[in-house]
């Protein structure tokens, strides 16, 4: 299949790029598009063939359930039964925006979109391409991030075009997403509001509107509540370590870690804070990616993904990631390096 890639205007898309998109989701085919967390891969959200495209295209576990992109609260009331206090709290302070909420579904939502399950995962994104396509489409827009599976999400149509061309007919792109992390996915279905998945909106700010908001805590045996999360995540091709704690000693390990990757003639890549770059530089990477000041965490999610990505284009055999504190969007961060790296953390 030929895919065109369009630039899009980000603010004030283009009336004619967007009705070329929303021609080809009514047709059931898939379209990339940016949102403000990531770039998504859409289709009718009501129509399982075009939905069961996304599964094929990405190389996606059919148990892992695809979000419900809406651009009106009338559009949501249609794939949701029943709102919770807490969801109508949520949607008056984060809508639209990087929060995913779970909540039980109306049968207008095909078994393929939720792997079965009994609730839906609902968001209404802000990016204004995003918000245009899915009004002039005129339905629910199911959509994954569009990448591989597995692989780092894409946050610039580049990253998609590598990913899905000659697989899907069209790629919307309007440059870089500003957040960089997908958004957080928030079980509101039941009495305390439970975090899936953390992201876009920080628990800090759930918290000041909500109370107390538990995080599920999915162990090796237990059947995770987002079913996406027990899947290997956000992986580059290299070996990847990620090393947090105290800043010189983190310093120091990456160091030592440079050196042994050298003398087995491995190409060692570095993704680290601002604070740290001139060091490790002085130790010649084959690649230095700095992430964002370390006292900047917005900074460092938006580069985050760009950076594993990087280090696969150019080919680094180990990819060493220096951590960032805890809390706030920090934690979203540590949340996909830990998952990228799978064991290989260490805490220093
Ligand atoms: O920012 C985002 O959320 C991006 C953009 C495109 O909107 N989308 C995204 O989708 O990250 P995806 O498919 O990569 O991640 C969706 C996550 C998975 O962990 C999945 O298991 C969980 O949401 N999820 C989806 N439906 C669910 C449901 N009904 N119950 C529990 N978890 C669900
Ligand atoms: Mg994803």
């Amino acid at each position: 299949m030929e895919t065109k890639r369009r630039s899009v205007d980000r603010v004030n898309p283009e009336a004619e790029l967007i009705k070329e998109g929303a021609e080809w989701l009514r047709a059931g085919e898939l379209v990339a598009f940016p949102t403000e967390t990531v770039y998504g891969l859409g289709a009718n959200a009501l129509d399982a063939s075009a939905c069961a495209k996304i599964f094929a295209a990405k190389g996606r576990p059919q148990d892992n359930p695809l979000i419900v992109h809406v651009s009106s609260l009338a559009m949501a009331n249609s794939c949701v039964n029943n709102w919770t206090s807490s969801a109508e709290l949520c949607v008056k302070n984060f809508w639209p925006g990087p929060l995913t909420l779970i909540l039980p579904k109306t049968s207008l939502i095909p078994d393929i979109v939720t792997a079965c399950l009994d609730n839906v995962a609902v968001r209404m994104p802000s990016h204004p391409v995003a918000l245009r396509l899915i009004e002039e489409a005129g339905v629910p827009i199911a959509a994954p991030s569009a990448n591989l599976s597995g692989k780092p999400s894409p946050t610039r149509g580049g990253h998609v075009w590598r990913d899905m061309k000659g697989k899907i007919p069209l790629i919307l792109d309007a440059g870089a997403c500003e957040v960089g992390l997908e958004s957080t996915v928030l079980d509101v279905s039941g009495e305390v509001p439970t975090i899936l998945r953390p992201g876009g909106i920080t628990r800090e700010q759930l918290e000041a509107v909500l109370g107390d908001v538990y995080t599920d805590s999915c162990s090796e045996n237990q059947a995770p509540r987002a079913p996406g999360m027990k899947y290997r995540h956000y992986a580059p091709q290299g070996e990847l370590i990620l090393v947090s704690g105290h800043r010189e000693r983190v310093v120091q390990r990456m160091v030592q870690e440079i050196i042994r990757g050298h003398s087995r003639f491995k190409k060692v890549g570095v993704l680290c804070t601002l604070e740290s770059a001139s060091y490790l530089h002085d130790r010649h990477p084959d690649l230095l990616f700095v992430l964002g000041s370390k006292d900047q965490p917005s900074e460092v999610a938006r580069n985050i993904f760009e950076g594993l990505r990087l280090c696969d284009e150019r080919k680094m055999d180990l990819i060493l990631v220096e951590g960032i504190e805890e809390g706030g969007l920090g934690s979203a961060v540590m949340n996909r390096l830990e998952k990228a790296a799978g064991k290989r953390t260490q805490h220093i």
